[in-house]
């Protein structure tokens, strides 16, 4: 992050928490790197979707989903205000929803997955 980077604001539930993002980071770096325990397995490889979030308002806010993050919700059927949080940047202010919060989360995703795009691996590259 650099000093001329500007700064946004993300209100996380179910956190009840507000973080600081810079327009050249992803949700997802922002959400670790403030001790956020969200969920990863492929480690932002976009091949698990285990980080996604619910936009609750801001929509216009976030970068467009880039070819290969819809084919995976298209694959996935996900609605367009679910993304993934390690693919995609902000350029304002934004509230958003964790969907997987825990192991359980993490067991029927992965499932959901295996019988959409194939069978993942778990990675922790990110943290
Ligand atoms: S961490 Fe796997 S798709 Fe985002």
């Amino acid at each position: 992050m650099n000093n001329n980077t500007n700064l946004f604001k993300i209100n996380l539930s179910p956190d009840d928490t507000e973080i600081n993002i810079s327009e050249d980071e992803t949700i997802l770096t922002a959400s670790l790197r403030n001790d956020i325990q969200h969920l990863h397995a492929c480690g932002g490889l976009e091949m698990c979707s285990t980080c996604r979030v619910e936009v609750l308002s801001g929509e216009d806010n976030l970068c467009p989903k880039s070819e290969s993050e819809q084919a995976l919700s298209d694959k996935l059927e996900l609605p367009s205000n679910i993304r993934l949080a390690c693919q995609t940047k902000v350029k304002g202010n934004v509230k958003l929803k964790r969907l997987l919060l825990d192991q359980k989360d993490l067991v029927l995703a992965n499932q959901m997955t295996k019988n959409s795009v194939g069978s993942i691996g778990s990675t922790n590259l990110l943290h």
